[in-house]
């Protein structure tokens, strides 16, 4: 795409020009904001760049692994990568914690002390990048009125850095000239296309207390729910999708044995903006083929669930 050629372009002279030998911090989550703002910065800086992953155990099956893939030393980028294992931190402070805002609390204020202990080491920097694009910059803009849900990574991190000045490559960009630049950049199609993921991960994703044996069920549920998905090509109009791990157990039977486990909720929403959702009707064989192989595969469910709410009432995560 021709106009996404010359924004990389432009971009990265613009960067180079502004930045010069200078240091750049950026947050990088995985997602396809802060993925494309990063390798947009490494095209301008290189090494000058370092790169800062907290992987909180909260993301889903394999992804940690997948962003250190390409970010990581083996990787397709010339940027300083640091990944920060933190998830033990996150499940113990987690621990015995049932309320939504105060799990969305915890993980956001830990995020913040991890990411600023990285920084400390790494030392005063001149700029952070953020992957803030044109909706973020218009929400916060008009300013919500009532706080539905802390999201906790807007607005959250520079106060607890020591930089000089923000950088924000993407802040005129929608969403989806964020994916054709990334596309531009070769950063693979996974991570490009990825679907928006909270930042609290996980930890809204599983109903009541976050423990690492909940992670575990949720991520298997999640990973199995969207191969079968996109194997049979039902993602096309999906504007999210995901698994989650409701809080009860029930009754059922194995074999000629009683079980009482968990029940998984599947949910999947067309939505233009994300502040309204309608409930995607799935074909039945992708959600029946889904629950035969969560049931058999996944230790501890013994029930799956279809979310039929739009938003609202419902919201599109559960907590
Ligand atoms: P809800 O659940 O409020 O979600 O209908 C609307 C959209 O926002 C995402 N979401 C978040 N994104 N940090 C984020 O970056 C958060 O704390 C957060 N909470 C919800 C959600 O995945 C959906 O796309």
């Amino acid at each position: 795409e021709w106009k996404m050629d010359s924004f990389v372009k432009t971009t990265v002279e613009e960067l180079k020009a502004k930045i010069g030998n200078g240091r750049a911090l950026c947050a990088l989550s995985g997602g396809v904001d802060s993925s494309v703002a990063a390798v947009l910065l490494s095209k301008a800086i290189g090494k000058q760049l370092t790169c800062v992953f907290v992987d909180h155990g909260l993301l889903r099956k394999d992804e940690g692994d997948q962003v250190e893939a390409v970010f990581g030393p083996n990787g397709s980028y010339d940027v300083n990568f640091i990944r920060v294992n933190a998830k033990d931190r996150f499940y113990a402070k987690l621990a015995g914690v049932t309320e939504p805002e105060q799990k969305r609390k915890i993980i956001g204020e830990e995020f913040i002390r991890v990411f600023e202990e990285e920084a400390k080491k790494i030392g005063a920097v001149d700029y952070l990048v953020q992957g803030t694009i044109y909706p973020d910059v218009i929400e916060s803009g008009l300013g919500k009125s009532a706080v539905i849900k802390s999201h906790h990574n807007v607005g959250g991190l520079p106060d607890y850095v020591d930089f000089k000045e923000i950088v924000e490559p993407l802040r005129l960009l929608f969403k989806d000239e964020v994916r054709a630049a990334g596309r531009e950049l070769g950063i693979p199609e996974y991570l490009v296309n990825r679907q928006p993921f909270p930042g609290p991960g996980l930890g809204i994703r599983i109903i009541g207390e976050v423990t690492e044996e909940k992670v575990k069920i949720v991520q298997e549920a999640d990973a199995i729910y969207r191969e079968e998905v996109a194997k049979a090509g039902a993602d096309k109009n999906l504007g999210q999708y995901f698994a989650a791990l409701t809080n009860m157990r029930s009754v059922g039977v194995m074999g000629d044995g009683r079980t009482y486990d968990y029940a998984i909720a599947l949910r999947a929403v067309m939505t233009s903006d994300f502040m309204t959702a309608e409930s995607a009707q799935l074909p039945w064989d992708v959600l029946q083929k889904t629950t035969t192989r969560i049931v058999n595969e996944v230790k501890g469910v013994n029930r799956v669930m279809y979310d039929c709410t739009g938003k609202p009432p419902a919201t599109i995560e559960f907590e």
